[in-house]
């Protein structure tokens, strides 16, 4: 049996990707022979209905200093970082010397208009890489991974926080014991702490099983957050939807009783219960779409290669990972995948060891089709890349469902 790693109930599998690598772990043709692989499968709790990986990886194997994940890479996300930071100036942190504190705070995008408000702050994150970009910028960061020893020395020495907050960040640490000591350690009576992630409800609707890999860890819901909060004397006092990173949701968390509760939870937890969510059958029903995605994508792939057509990738996403080594796709298919990050160029993605290439090399002769792996930021890459649709070429999408546009 596995333990649920919130309260120890038992975890029901639901779905099996099999063998995977680490999703950010890039190579170089000299270290296929020693990648690392660990089996990806998800369940959900009996008990506080959370969904869980099966297994865990150490977090120093996926955080260190070549994690090539660098959140300043879409505009998109800088601007939505830009209004979150104005949100909490006007609002959490509108009273005399505030301070926040930022869990995974990667290269800065969120804290740089922090500080450029001149607001106390310390961005708390362990991947030594994107760290030092932020700290390049002015921004005060601890190179750490947070934890209640960590919060009681930022404590100690800062005094408390107004807020702490989390983006992309909370759902990859399993370990919520100690990092609930240490938000209760480090805020004030009535602070917040806040933290978005990838909503289950979304994952489910757009059978998005990418979402699924060594990093994420939980996937969240009011339900489960809500049963999570309880546990460790905070309540769930507010919810909003966001359309971020293919649709996500943001929590604020309160002491027990300090905060009125909006009725934007109650409404989620309804949709919620209407809809079924955190059910066996919505779990399994999932489990048969993403077979079901997978098979009508390779029979879409395999027909235009045979047909003598070029795909090529685009965005070598963490997300990608899981949809080219659960789906069998390699390079015969798939060419290679076109990326801005230095840090991922020249380089072979995990498990499926396609090459990827600078974006500004995806120029004309164009491929026939574009497998686009980043479809979180769609909008964004078509509008950059609107010449390749003008050249005749077409994208193929596989979230919501396979389709070519
Ligand atoms: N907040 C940024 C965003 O939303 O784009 C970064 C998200 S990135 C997917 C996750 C970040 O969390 C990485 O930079 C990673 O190094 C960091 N991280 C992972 N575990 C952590 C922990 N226990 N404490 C603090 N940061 C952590
Ligand atoms: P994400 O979906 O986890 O945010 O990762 C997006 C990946 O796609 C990242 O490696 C950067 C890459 N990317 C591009 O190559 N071009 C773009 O325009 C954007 C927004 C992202
Ligand atoms: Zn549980």
């Amino acid at each position: 049996m596995v333990a649920c790693r919130v309260c120890s109930g038992s975890v029901d599998e639901f779905l099996d990707f099999g063998r995977q690598p680490l999703s950010d772990a890039f190579l170089d043709p000299g270290e296929v022979e020693k990648e690392f692989f660990f089996r990806l499968a998800v369940g959900m709790c009996g008990n506080c209905t959370m969904v869980q990986l099966m297994e865990e990886v150490p977090r120093e194997r996926m955080f260190h200093d070549s994690y090539p994940y660098f959140s300043s890479g879409s505009s998109v996300m800088r601007q939505h970082f830009e209004s979150t930071a104005e949100e909490f100036l006007r609002t959490e942190l509108a009273g005399p010397d505030p301070f926040i504190v930022e869990i995974g705070s990667n290269d800065g995008v969120m804290l740089r208009a922090i500080d450029r408000a001149g607001v106390r702050h310390l961005g708390v994150e362990p991947s030594g890489s994107v760290a030092e970009r932020a700290r390049a910028q002015g921004i005060a960061v601890c190179t750490e991974f947070f934890e209640a020893d960590t919060a009681a020395a930022i404590r100690a020495e800062h005094g408390p926080a107004d807020v702490v907050y989390a983006a992309n960040t909370f759902c990859h640490i399993p370990y919520v014991e100690s990092i609930f000591r240490g938000v209760d350690a480090l805020l004030k009576p009535d602070g917040v702490f806040v933290f978005e992630d990838p909503y289950l409800g979304e994952i489910v609707e757009r059978t998005s099983f990418d979402q699924i890999y060594d990093e994420h860890f939980y996937f969240f819901t009011a339900r489960s957050v809500r049963a999570m909060a309880r546990r460790f004397g905070f309540d769930l006092v507010d919810v909003r939807r966001l359309p971020v990173h293919g649709g996500e949701v943001r929590y604020t968390l309160a002491r027990t009783g300090a905060r009125r509760e909006s009725p934007a939870v109650a409404e989620l937890l309804a949709e919620e219960e209407r809809k079924g969510l955190a059910t066996r059958a919505t779990v399994t029903g999932f489990a048969t779409s993403v077979e079901r995605t997978r098979d009508e994508l390779m029979t879409l792939l395999r027909g235009l290669v045979s047909d003598g057509r070029r795909i090529v990738g685009y965005g070598a996403t963490a997300k990608s990972a899981t949809v080219t080594n659960y789906c069998g796709i390699s390079a015969d298919l798939v060419s290679g995948v076109f990326d801005t990050t230095p840090a991922k160029q020249g380089r072979l993605t995990p498990g499926a060891h396609l090459p990827v290439r600078p974006a500004e090399e995806f120029t004309a002769p164009y491929p026939d089709y574009v497998l686009l792996f980043a479809w979180n930021h769609a909008e964004e890459i078509m509008a950059k890349e609107r010449a390749f649709r003008e050249a005749g070429g077409r994208w193929i999408l596989y979230t919501p469902k396979v389709q070519v546009v």
